[in-house]
């Protein structure tokens, strides 16, 4: 088991597609001219698939992987977008990375996966992407900033120990936890792709009560694996979060990264087909319309708006945050 619960993915569903960058979503170019086969890594029950499958502007194939069985029976048990098929891969990528077909992918995908992960496995992840030449989009990554309203004493602490903790084992090695954007972006990047990144921040208020109460509880049972002998004060603050919580006063900001990248080669290819598409494959609104065989698919124009970087650059500030947070070491 993963650890990763339904109910858990269920809750945090909304907040993920409210904070997504649809201007990351690449345009891919499927290799049979029709259909994108997309690798979903750590799918869980389909988030990811639910929210960037319409988004790509042609039908896809996707292979979604994960070693928990049981959670991968949920992406077909409701209905997903139209055009999609998918296949689950029951795998732990920990130990059999080598079994993912890279080589068939047009687009390689995770969400909500990378803080887990090591650097040696990151390092693989991004050997294998190109190697097959194959443009990434890893949504949702952690990186460190928690923000909350009204502010409590306590709260700093937590995230520094809830940042410690997410520095643990997650089954990979060592896990990047909050460094893991940075450090895919400059994998990445060394291998020759073009990495974009854009914050994906949730941006929690008193509708979603029940996922901040989630976090508090996720966090206060992280902070104590962390120090122990600190359990009174924890469980202090944590009494004091669910008070501002229940009186639909509490607000919470949550640090996320999300990162495209287009490798090499494409990137040629990519920037001859934005001049040669721009006018035939975007309606005015930039919405998508059918794309001739062979075309890429998904959003280039949108693109323009994001960071473009080949090195990590300084993470964006929390929005509403109250002052400025310094990222953790
Ligand atoms: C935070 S969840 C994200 C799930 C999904 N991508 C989403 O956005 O809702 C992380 C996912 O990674 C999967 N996972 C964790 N370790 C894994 C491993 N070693 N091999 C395969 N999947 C793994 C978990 O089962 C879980 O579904």
């Amino acid at each position: 088991m993963s650890g990763f619960s339904e109910q858990w993915l269920a809750l945090r569903e909304g907040a993920d597609a409210a904070a997504r960058a649809a201007a990351l979503v690449p345009a891919i170019r499927p290799r049979d001219g029709r259909t994108a086969v997309v690798v979903d890594l750590g799918a869980g029950t389909g988030a990811n698939l639910r929210w960037l499958a319409p988004r790509l502007a042609c039908p896809s194939r996707w292979i979604a992987v994960d070693h928990d069985a049981a959670l991968l029976a949920r992406i077909t048990a409701r209905p997903f977008p139209e055009g999609t098929a998918v296949e689950p891969l029951a795998l732990d990528l920990a130990q059999a990375l080598d079994r993912v077909p890279f080589a068939q992918a047009d687009l390689v995908t995770a969400s909500a996966l990378l803080d887990l992960v090591s650097e040696a496995w990151l390092e693989r992840l991004a050997a294998a992407c190109a190697a097959a030449r194959v443009p990434v989009l890893f949504a949702l990554t952690y990186d460190g900033r928690v923000a909350w309203t009204p502010r409590e004493r306590g709260d700093e602490t937590v995230r520094e120990l809830v940042n410690r903790h997410q520095r643990g084992d997650k089954g990979f090695g060592p896990a990047l936890g909050p460094a893991a954007a940075g450090r895919a972006a400059a994998l990445f990047a060394a291998r020759g792709y073009e990495v974009s990144s854009a914050a994906s921040d949730w941006t929690l208020g008193p509708e979603e009560a029940a996922l901040q109460s989630a976090l508090v509880a996720g966090w206060l049972e992280a902070a104590l694996e962390v120090a122990p002998a600190e359990r009174a004060a924890l469980a202090d603050w944590a009494a004091r979060r669910r008070a501002w919580i229940a009186s639909g006063a509490s607000r919470l900001a949550v640090g996320h990264v999300d990162l495209g990248g287009l490798p090499e080669r494409r990137n040629a290819e990519d920037a001859e087909g934005r001049r040669e598409n721009r006018s035939t494959s975007l309606r005015g609104d930039g919405s998508a319309r059918a794309l001739p065989a062979g075309a890429p698919c998904g959003a280039p124009a949108a693109r323009l708006a994001v960071q473009r970087l080949t090195r990590p650059t300084r993470k964006p500030e929390l929005c509403g945050a109250p002052r400025p947070l310094r990222p953790p070491r």
